[in-house]
C-alpha cells in the first residue's frame, strides 16, 4: 500500500526522503512522487515504476529543507503521473495520503463549483484543494488541514506542506498507519519506522485521529479539536541490518532463513518446564483464558490459513469450538458468538483493513453478544491491532520486508501452537507440547538443508501454467499456503484440495502438465493421502511429494519424492511449510519474477 514519508531539517531533504522511500518499497507500489519546498514554491517530481525512476529524474541536486514524498499504489485511477502523488493545489500546497477518501465525490463536486481544477482521478486530490480553500481566509496550515479532515469520510494518513510555509510539515491519520521520527534537530513522519531508521530510533506512534505540527525543532500532538496530546516517544529496537536484505539475493529468502531464530523468539519466555504460560501475554490472561468456551479467529490471507490450522489444534486438544474466517467476510454476515467467545485476529502488520474492520465490528457488540475478550497475535508492535485489543501476543519474527509472507506465518503458527496449550484444559499433553515447541527451531534448521534439492525440482515447474497442492488434516491449510505462495510470487495459477476431496472434482484436471504437490508427514492422516496419490498418478499426473522420511514413500516413475526429517505431529505444520516457501521462491527466481515485490500487491493492505 501507499507509502508516505515526509521530513523538516535544517539540511536538504531530497536524499533523506528517497532513501525513506526505497525502505518503503517493500510495502508494493506502483508509482512515487516528492514534493519540497524551497525558496516559495512547491518543486514536484513523479515517476511511474520504481523509486530508481523517480531518484533518476530527481537528478543530482534538488534544495528544500521541507518535503514529503510517496509511493503509490493505485486506488482510485490508473497508473500514470497525473494520478501520482504528491497532489499539489495552485501551487500552494502539496498532499501525500494513504487511505480512501469515500466522500471524494461529493468534496469534487463542490469544490469544482468552487472554481478548482483537477488534474488527476485520484481521491487525494480533493484533499489537496480543500486544505486550499481554508487558507484562503487565512488559516494556518495546521487549522486548514484540522478542517479539512473533519471533512473526510474514509480511512486517511496524509502528510501537507505549503509554499508559503517553509519550516511546517502538518500530518494527521485515521486509519492508516503513520509515525513521528524525533531527531535533533529534524523531525519526521513515515509510514513504517523502518523508513526512518537510517535517521533517528526515535519514534512516536500516531494514533487514531492524531495530528502533528513540525518544523526542525519543534513538534506538537494534537487531536481533532487541537487539544494538545501528550505521546510518549519510544525507542527502537529495530537494528538498520534487520531491515536490509545482507548477503541474500531477497527479502524473502532471507526471511525463509531467519525462522529457526524467528520461532525461537517467539516461544522463548513463555513456557515452563511443562507447561506454556498464560502469564506471559499479560497478567489477567490466565483468568480471562480460563473462562473461554469458544474461539472465532479471523484473518486475511496467509494469516487465515494460520488459523485454519489452529481451528484443527484447537478442537482436537482443547476441545473447543472454534471458526476460523476471513476478516472481509466475518463482519458483513451477522455471525452467531458462541458465550464466552474469544476473538482472535492475526496479522503480520496489524493495519490490515479488513481484519481491523472486523475487531472493532466483534469490539463493538461486546460481552452482551458472546464476545470474551478480543486478542491480537501480531508481528509489528504499536499497530492499530495490539492497540486496540484486550490481550496481545508478539509474533518476534522480525521486520518481515518481502510481500510474500514466511516467518511470519510460522511464527503465527507457534503462537497459535502455545495459544492452544494455554485454552486447553489437559496438563499431560501440554508437557508433551513445550518439548515439540522447543525442539522446532532445530527441525527447521534440518528442513532448510533441503534448500538446493528443491531449487532443483523447481525447474519442473517453470514451464507450466498451473499447480495443485494437497494436504489432509491440518495438512490443508499448509497445501493452501503453498499454493498462495506460488501464485503470489510466481504468477503460475496454483489450488490446494483437501486430498480426500480430489476425487470429487479437481482430479480431472490432472495429466501431465499438471504438477501435483502434496505434504505428507507420518502422521493419522499417511494412509489416506497414499491412496489419493495414487489416484493421482494412474491419471499420468507428475507428483512432487514432502514426506516423512519414514513414510515408506520412494522416488519412481511419476513420483518425486523429498525426504523430510521427522517432526512430532503437535509442529508438523511449521515444519512442512518452508520446504514451499522454498518451492515458491525457487520458481519465482527461476521465472525472473520481482520475488520481494510481486506486481499488484501490497505488504500491507490498508484498505477494505
Ligand atoms: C501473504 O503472503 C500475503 N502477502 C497476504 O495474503 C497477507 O498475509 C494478508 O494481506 C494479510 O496481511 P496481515 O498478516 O499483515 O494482516
Amino acid at each position: 500500500m501507499c507509502g508516505i514519508v515526509g521530513a523538516s531539517a535544517q539540511r536538504e531533504v531530497a536524499p533523506i526522503l528517497l532513501e525513506g522511500l526505497r525502505r518503503l518499497e517493500y510495502r508494493g507500489y506502483d508509482s512515487a512522487g516528492m514534493a519540497l519546498v524551497d525558496h516559495g514554491r512547491i518543486e514536484r517530481t513523479r515517476a511511474v515504476g520504481k523509486v530508481a525512476a523517480l531518484a533518476e529524474r530527481l537528478g543530482e541536486h534538488n534544495p528544500g529543507t521541507l518535503g514529503i514524498a510517496h509511493t503509490r499504489w493505485a486506488t482510485h485511477g490508473g497508473v500514470n503521473e497525473a494520478n501520482a502523488h504528491p497532489h499539489v493545489s495552485n501551487g500552494r500546497v502539496a498532499v501525500v495520503h494513504n487511505g480512501i477518501i469515500e466522500n471524494h465525490e461529493a468534496l469534487r463536486s463542490r469544490l469544482r463549483d468552487a472554481g478548482y481544477q483537477f488534474d488527476s482521478e485520484t481521491d487525494t486530490e480533493v484533499v489537496a484543494h480543500l486544505i486550499d480553500s481554508y487558507r484562503a481566509d487565512g488559516s494556518s496550515l495546521a487549522e486548514a488541514v484540522r478542517r479539512a479532515v473533519a471533512e473526510l469520510h474514509g480511512a486517511y494518513a496524509l502528510a501537507v506542506v505549503a509554499a508559503d510555509d517553509p519550516e511546517t510539515l502538518v500530518a494527521t491519520r485515521r486509519g492508516s498507519p503513520l509515525v513521528l521520527g524525533v531527531g535533533i534537530g529534524e523531525h519526521f513522519v513515515a509510514s513504517d519506522v523502518a523508513a526512518l531508521l537510517p535517521v533517528t530510533r526515535r519514534f512516536v506512534y500516531l494514533e487514531e485521529g492524531d495530528m502533528v505540527t513540525l518544523t526542525p525543532d519543534y513538534f506538537e500532538v494534537t487531536d481533532a479539536d487541537g487539544r494538545v496530546l501528550d505521546r510518549p516517544v519510544q525507542e527502537s529496537v529495530l537494528s538498520i541490518e534487520a531491515t536490509e536484505k545482507g548477503a541474500y539475493r531477497h527479502f524473502m529468502l532471507k526471511e525463509i532463513h531467519e525462522q529457526p531464530r524467528a520461532l525461537t523468539d517467539t516461544w522463548q519466555g513463555r513456557l515452563s518446564d511443562n507447561n506454556v504460560l498464560a502469564s506471559s501475554i499479560g497478567p489477567e490472561a490466565e483468568a480471562l483464558l480460563a473462562r473461554v468456551e469458544a474461539v472465532h479467529i479471523v484473518a486475511c490471507g496467509t494469516s487465515s490459513h494460520a488459523g485454519m490450522v489452529a481451528r484443527y489444534w484447537i478442537e482436537a486438544e482443547a476441545r473447543l469450538p472454534c471458526n476460523v474466517e476471513l476478516a472481509s467476510e466475518y463482519r458483513y454476515r451477522d455471525p452467531v458468538v458462541p458465550r464466552n467467545c474469544l476473538f482472535v485476529t492475526l496479522s503480520q502488520s496489524g493495519e490490515t483493513a479488513d481484519t481491523l474492520a472486523a475487531l472493532r465490528y466483534a469490539k463493538s457488540l461486546g460481552e452482551g453478544a458472546g464476545y470474551l475478550a478480543t486478542l491480537a497475535i501480531c508481528n509489528k508492535p504499536e499497530t492499530s491491532l495490539t492497540r486496540e485489543s484486550d490481550l496481545i501476543m508478539m509474533t518476534r519474527a522480525g521486520p518481515e520486508i518481502g510481500v510474500a509472507s514466511t516467518k511470519a506465518f510460522t511464527t503465527q503458527l507457534m503462537c497459535l501452537r502455545m495459544l492452544t496449550a494455554m485454552i486447553g484444559r489437559g496438563p499431560d499433553r501440554a508437557e508433551r507440547v513445550v518439548g515439540d515447541i522447543r525442539g522446532v527451531g532445530s527441525a527447521v534448521e534440518r528442513v532448510l538443508e533441503l534448500d538446493s534439492a528443491i531449487s532443483h525440482l523447481a525447474e519442473h515447474f517453470v514451464d507450466k501454467q498451473h499447480a495443485l497442492f494437497l494436504g489432509r488434516g491440518p495438512m490443508y491449510p499448509i497445501a493452501m499456503e503453498g499454493a498462495l505462495k506460488l501464485k503470489e510470487i510466481s504468477y503460475l495459477h496454483a489450488e490446494a484440495y483437501a486430498a480426500g476431496e480430489l476425487k470429487h472434482g479437481p482430479l480431472a484436471l490432472v495429466d501431465e502438465d499438471m504438477p501435483v504437490v502434496a505434504v505428507a508427514p507420518n502422521n493419522e492422516w499417511l494412509e489416506k493421502v497414499k491412496s489419493n496419490l495414487q489416484e493421482v498418478r494412474a491419471r499420468g499426473g507428475k507428483l512432487y511429494v514432502f514426506a516423512d522420511e519414514n513414510s515408506g514413500l520412494e522416488t519412481e516413475p511419476g513420483i518425486t519424492v523429498l525426504d523430510m526429517p521427522h517432526v512430532p505431529d503437535t509442529v508438523a505444520p511449521i515444519a512442512y511449510t518452508i520446504p514451499l516457501q522454498l518451492l515458491a521462491y525457487h520458481v519465482a527466481v527461476a521465472k525472473g519474477t520481482d520475488v520481494d515485490q510481486p506486481r499488484n500487491l501490497a505488504k500491507s493492505v490498508t484498505v477494505e
